[in-house]
């Protein structure tokens, strides 16, 4: 199964309906969602199955649980909570491990219950069950038929955190003694990557005692607004020419769309084929597809990747590759227009012209409009317009580093706070801003310090400087609280495959599961 990265949506997206592009994003100024990985199921265990004496049920057999609207009014009523699960290696006295993919449909996950990720290899190491969980407002677990605004007043990390809690103490598992396993009998494990990898943190501060361990990869922990550092990873490992041609593209970028010379700038249009885009900011800012295009390295390896054949485009000439600084901006500049004109525009945008393929200011466009219900990007970027943030845009000013983003996207300029008006139309009254600081707050952020949760992180990772690994934040690992970073990618580690194939990754899981173990052995019923 193709995980909905950038990547597959370009293999995909040859037609491309109203501007909505594959992953979910309405146009391609849009930040990407950070998703994590579909994990295989080796054996497409999808029938019934006989494992060690017993009969399991199919993997993907879909379990509904009646979950309270709101947490804090339960006259509001419940709505129906999908999840899956399975007891294929359960023993009594197994831990019972909980992941939830957080903002995604969560059907194509059920691969999360089984040993081709780490919660089954937790699961088959401790003879625990697993349980894959949808979270509120994604898929077709919603409390109410729509996405409105009205009806989001119930999406808020605070009420996903209160699901878990609810869920863990009611949920009637459909597994021997399935109502015997509670966690005041049994360790419940939280699990998660990204975004639900910071829920696992904040939901393991928020209710203490609940979960018994924790595993959070790719932790987004800390809410940033202005999340320009996103891009820091990208620009520190990818190859050394193509970020030094990539950045004197921007910075002509910038100087041209910031300068007067309408000829100048209408010729730098034409060179990416968006002359029909009517704002300039959308113009620059459409360049960060090609940067974005990394966050789907990690299942695309190797050359052949669309990242690779962009920064093969910009440094192969004539056969021969450019040394370290690259070719300079002219032949810079041609080659990159060249590769959007020719191949790339049509991958990203399909037939779409580039006003509604980028543009970002038009109200009326359906994407804006459409408050239907299994849309990831809409339900996502309600919680980033209100807590969390990540607006991945341009460094400020007196950063000292040569940017591969345009300055035209910025905070300042309320970039992506005038989308969330648009997006969610009559409720803002001015251009908002995430109250990251009170997620910070009451979630801890960087400051958690908790018993018996694992941080797993990954070096190329975009989303590493919202982790724990962020770079000049230097937390302490410890034994209660290991924080490890691999060579990895967004959320690698969750995949057991990828443990196999990358060493550091290996080593992670060997360190993860043996800390499961010893923290598993503390483990008292006090029921
Ligand atoms: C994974 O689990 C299956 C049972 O679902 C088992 O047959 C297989 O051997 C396990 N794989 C590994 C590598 O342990
Ligand atoms: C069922 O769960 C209870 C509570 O954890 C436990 O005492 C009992 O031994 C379990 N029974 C079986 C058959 O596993
Ligand atoms: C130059 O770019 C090519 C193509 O992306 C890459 O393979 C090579 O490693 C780069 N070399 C240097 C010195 O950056
Ligand atoms: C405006 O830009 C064009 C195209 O780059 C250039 O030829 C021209 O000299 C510029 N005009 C001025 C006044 O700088
Ligand atoms: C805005 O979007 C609507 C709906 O797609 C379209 O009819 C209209 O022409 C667009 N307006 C502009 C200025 O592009």
């Amino acid at each position: 199964m193709a995980p909905p990265g950038l990547v597959a949506l370009l293999a995909l997206s040859a037609s491309l309906v109203n501007a909505r592009l594959q992953d979910g994003r309405p146009h391609g100024n849009a930040p990407p969602i950070p998703v994590l990985p579909v994990v295989e199921v080796l054996d497409s265990r999808t029938e019934a199955f006989q494992f060690s004496g017993s009969s399991i049920p199919p993997y993907n057999t879909v379990y509904y649980f009646d979950q309270l609207i709101d947490h804090d009014d339960a006259s509001k009523g419940t709505f129906s909570q999908r999840y899956w699960h399975t007891w294929e290696f359960y023993q009594p006295g197994g831990p019972i491990i909980l992941m939830t993919p957080g903002e995604a449909n969560a059907a194509p996950y059920f691969g999360y219950l089984t040993n081709t990720s780490i919660t089954g290899l937790i699961a088959q190491q401790e003879h625990g069950a697993t349980i894959v969980l949808e979270h509120r407002f994604y898929g077709l677990s919603n409390p109410y038929p729509d996405l409105t605004p009205e009806s989001l007043k119930y999406h808020t990390i605070q009420q996903a955190i209160d699901d878990l809690e609810y869920f863990a103490n009611n949920v009637a598992l459909p597994m021997p003694n399935g109502t015997g396993v509670t966690p005041d009998k049994a360790p419940w494990i939280l699990v998660g990557g990204s975004y639900s990898g910071a829920l696992t943190s904040w939901t393991m501060v928020n209710k203490p005692g609940l979960f018994w361990a924790g595993y959070a990869s790719s932790a987004v922990v800390e809410a940033i607004t202005d999340f320009w550092t996103y891009f820091e990873p990208i620009r520190q490992n990818m190859p050394v020419n193509c970020s030094a041609d990539v950045a004197a593209v921007i910075a002509y970028v910038d100087e041209t769309f910031s300068g007067e010379n309408t000829t100048a700038i209408d010729e730098l249009k034409a060179t990416f084929g968006l002359s029909d885009v009517t704002h300039l900011d959308d113009a620059a800012g459409a360049l960060r597809n090609n940067l974005w295009d990394w966050q789907s390295l990690q299942t695309n390896s190797g050359p052949g990747t669309q990242f690779t054949k962009f920064c093969d485009a910009l440094e192969v000439k004539d056969g021969e590759v450019a040394g370290e600084e690259g070719w300079g901006l002219e032949n810079a500049l041609a080659s990159w227009g060249g590769y959007w004109r020719d191949t790339y525009y049509s991958l990203l945008c399909g037939d779409a012209n580039a006003e509604d393929c980028f543009g970002s200011y038009n109200a009326s466009q359906e994407i804006y409009t459409n408050t239907d219900i299994d849309n990831t990007w809409r339900s996502w970027f309600w919680i980033v317009c209100n807590e969390v943030g990540y607006y991945q845009d341009g460094p400020p000013l007196g950063v000292d580093i040569k940017p591969i983003v345009t300055r035209l996207v910025n905070v300042e300029t309320n970039y992506d706070a005038r989308q969330c008006q648009l997006m969610y139309q009559d409720t803002y009254a001015s251009p908002p801003l995430p109250d990251v600081e009170r997620t910070n707050t009451v979630y801890k952020g960087w400051d958690v310090s908790i018993e018996r949760l694992f941080f797993a992180n990954g070096l190329r990772d975009p989303w590493r400087e919202a982790t724990m690994n962020a770079e000049g934040v230097e937390i302490q690992s410890t034994d209660r609280q290991p924080i490890v970073l691999s060579d990895g990618f967004h959320c690698s580690d969750l995949s057991a495959a990828r443990g196999a194939s990358d060493a550091s990754i290996g080593a992670l899981h060997k360190q993860a599961l043996e800390s499961m173990h010893n923290w598993l052995a503390e483990f008292t019923s006090s029921a």
